[in-house]
């Protein structure tokens, strides 16, 4: 059985390999959905579409469930397979899949290459399961543009899979419903750009008695490389026009008819042709292909908000300056997990407990030597706590604790006449909240970045930049969604020229990473690649599936790509 498995493995890989001779195959390191391999499965096509010039031209389509994996939404477990090709140049793009004006999935695209790229990602859904349980509108914004020197399309496939219930795999826990915090638009994706803060009115259930909010939140635009802005009072040290201001820290919130109800400190998604787009291929940085996400806990909210009245939510994202201001834009948009009683009753209760500040606790220091070498160090910490006591119609009593402890600090070295551009993030946080004591939402999480850049000379056509970032969070983000543990660590080095006759350059990427959840399931990979060639592979785990890969290579497409995007805009 085994022997036979490998076989076919072996020979679909060596046809894949055969057939792809020299298209590159990107991806993101990350775990295939921890779903039941031995379930039934039951596999739709929800679009197909190639995004050539389709900026502001989204694909809209109406999605109706599956019955042949058992009724409508009393699947295991759902999953999404976005599989994409694409050749010529063309810079990254940002994907946002909204589904029933809730945002589900925020991807980008890597770079192709003239002879071709193909790429597979393939996500857990399962938390949206409410909303797959119900015929609905499905939107797909990739916002391409196609112009002198920029061909690129991106010809895409979304596929569902479902996968039914039984005896041995018992339907996935839900929500009783999701309620969206987004622009709630029909005709494209459903994100809003903030500045200034995004507000919508939101009525929930009169009989909630928990609701767990998730934030998708990027930085794009003069905001991509937020974690190299510089903070306002040293801005004028470095020449003019050289980056952006507004300094580098970020503080996504939420909050509730004003009030902060929880905040996230931002990972640091670096896309594929962010500062070298040699670095980033064949394996995308972390995250590239899905956007983390942030979870908070709103349940101590629940006597607030089950009042029958629609309720203020906002959503924004402020910096350590003394305004709070950041540069355009952010894209964000939230959703939120409610759970009601049996009772059809109003929860009453009351918030006993707001220790929270509406902005981090923040300090900016700087130093210039003689030579001109300047130094900027940004920190912020807070701590959040929030308590409340209530009441469902039913009786049942329930105490909500939730905290969360925030650390941030951000240096930037602009050394030897601003040619070498360094920086050191690193952002850390705790958050827990319980129920009746019993623990509903944990993320501990830390995000150490840093990236060595130096330019060749001052026109800055020409340099070298050396990543390693981290990506490391325990976390249980809702009762919804698998409580896991990620470890992942990418080291990449890379060379780049900006020339009028090609782009050119070189990048070893190496990338370890490993994933454990609490229902056991496991996966590691420990990969490498050199200028497109991946130079090892090892994957195990119980989620691996293929007990072996072969590597992937295709030739560097030197003169074709396109230009990087490099802090300050430069
Ligand atoms: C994902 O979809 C692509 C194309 O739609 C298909 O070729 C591939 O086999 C799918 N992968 C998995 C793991 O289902
Ligand atoms: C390259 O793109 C063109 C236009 O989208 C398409 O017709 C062609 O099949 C693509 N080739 C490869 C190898 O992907
Ligand atoms: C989009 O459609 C939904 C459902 O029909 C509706 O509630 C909502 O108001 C519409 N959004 C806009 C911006 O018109
Ligand atoms: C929310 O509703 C209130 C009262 O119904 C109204 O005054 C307010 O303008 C609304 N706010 C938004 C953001 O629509
Ligand atoms: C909603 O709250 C935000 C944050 O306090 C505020 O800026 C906005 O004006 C409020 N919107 C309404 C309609 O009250
Ligand atoms: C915030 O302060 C900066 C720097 O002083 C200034 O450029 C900007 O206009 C201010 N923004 C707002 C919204 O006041
Ligand atoms: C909420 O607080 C009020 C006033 O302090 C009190 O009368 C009421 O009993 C409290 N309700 C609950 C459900 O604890
Ligand atoms: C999360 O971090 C806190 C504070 O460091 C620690 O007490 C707790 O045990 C951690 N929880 C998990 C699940 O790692
Ligand atoms: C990166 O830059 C930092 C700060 O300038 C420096 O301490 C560190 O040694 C550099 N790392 C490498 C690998 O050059
Ligand atoms: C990645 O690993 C290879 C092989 O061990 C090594 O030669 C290369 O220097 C590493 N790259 C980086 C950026 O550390
Ligand atoms: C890139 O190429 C240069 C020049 O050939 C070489 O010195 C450098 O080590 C290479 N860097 C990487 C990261 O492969
Ligand atoms: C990458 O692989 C190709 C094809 O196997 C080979 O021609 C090329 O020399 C390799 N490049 C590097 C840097 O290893």
């Amino acid at each position: 059985m085994w022997n036979r498995l490998v076989q076919s493995l072996s020979a679909g890989l060596l046809l894949a390999r055969a057939l792809y001779a020299t298209v590159l195959v990107d991806f993101q390191v990350a775990q295939p959905p921890p779903l039941p391999s031995d379930a039934q499965q039951c596999t739709i096509q929800i679009l197909e579409r190639t995004f050539g010039n389709s900026y502001g031209d989204p694909e809209i389509v109406q999605y109706t469930p599956p019955t042949d994996c058992g009724d409508a939404g009393s699947w295991a477990g759902i999953s999404l397979n976005f599989t994409v090709t694409s050749n010529g140049t063309q810079y990254d793009r940002l994907g946002i899949f909204t589904f029933q004006n809730v945002e589900i999935w925020r991807t980008s695209t890597p770079e192709p290459t003239t002879d071709g790229i193909i790429w597979t990602y393939l996500k857990d859904v399962t938390r949206y399961l409410p909303l797959f349980s119900e015929p609905g509108t499905f939107i797909l914004e990739l916002d391409n543009i196609l112009e002198s020197g920029l061909n690129g399309q991106y010809a895409t496939t979304l596929t569902a899979t479902f996968y039914a219930s039984s005896n041995a795999h018992p339907p996935a826990a839900r929500a009783n419903t999701i309620i969206p915090v987004t622009t709630l638009a029909n005709n494209t994706g459903d994100e809003a750009s903030v500045p200034p803060i995004f507000s919508l009115n939101v009525t929930v259930p009169q009989n909630a008695v928990a609701i767990y909010a998730e934030l998708y939140a990027s930085g794009n635009g003069d905001e991509e490389f937020w974690y190299y802005n510089v903070a306002n009072e040293y801005l004028n040290y470095l020449p003019s026009g050289f980056t952006y201001g507004n300094g580098p820290f970020r503080e996504v919130r939420m909050l509730v008819d004003g009030q902060v109800a929880g905040v996230a400190f931002p990972y640091a998604v670096i896309f594929t042709g962010g500062i070298s787009p040699t670095a980033w291929r064949p394996i995308t940085s972390y995250g590239a292909l899905d956007l983390p996400t942030y979870f908070i806990d709103l349940t101590p909210f629940v006597p607030v908000l089950t009042d029958g009245q629609p309720h203020n939510i906002s959503i924004d994202v402020v910096s350590a300056e003394s305004n709070h201001t950041i540069n355009d834009n952010w894209y964000v948009s939230g959703n939120l997990q409610v759970v009601t009683d049996s009772s059809s009753s109003r929860t009453t209760g009351n918030i006993t407990v707001y220790n929270v500040e509406p902005y981090a606790e923040t300090s900016v220091t700087g130093t210039e030597d003689l030579s001109g070498d300047l130094t900027v160090t940004v920190t912020a910490k807070r701590s959040i706590l929030i308590q409340s006591e209530f009441t469902s119609g039913s009786g049942q009593r329930t105490s909500v604790s939730w905290a969360q402890n925030l650390e941030y600090s951000n240096t930037q070295y602009y050394l030897n006449d601003y040619l070498v551009n360094n920086v050191a993030q690193t952002a850390t946080g705790s958050f827990l909240s319980t129920h009746n004591g019993v623990a509903a939402l944990v993320d501990n999480f830390s995000y150490p970045l840093n990236i060595n850049m130096t330019y060749t000379d001052d026109s800055y056509d020409s340099f070298t930049a050396e990543f390693d970032h981290s990506y490391d969070r325990v976390s249980l983000p809702s009762p919804f969604i698998l409580g896991s543990t990620i470890t992942e660590r990418q080291v990449a080095a890379s060379f780049f020229t900006i020339s009028s006759s090609g782009n050119y350059g070189n990048g070893t990427d190496n990338n370890t990473f490993n994933y454990v959840d609490l229902n056991g399931n496991t996966y590691w990979r420990d990969v490498g690649a050199s200028d497109n060639n991946i130079t090892y592979d090892s994957i195990g785990g119980s989620l691996s599936g293929s007990p072996f890969t072969l590597p992937i290579s295709a030739p560097l497409a030197q003169g074709v790509m396109a230009k990087p995007r490099l802090p300050g805009g430069k």
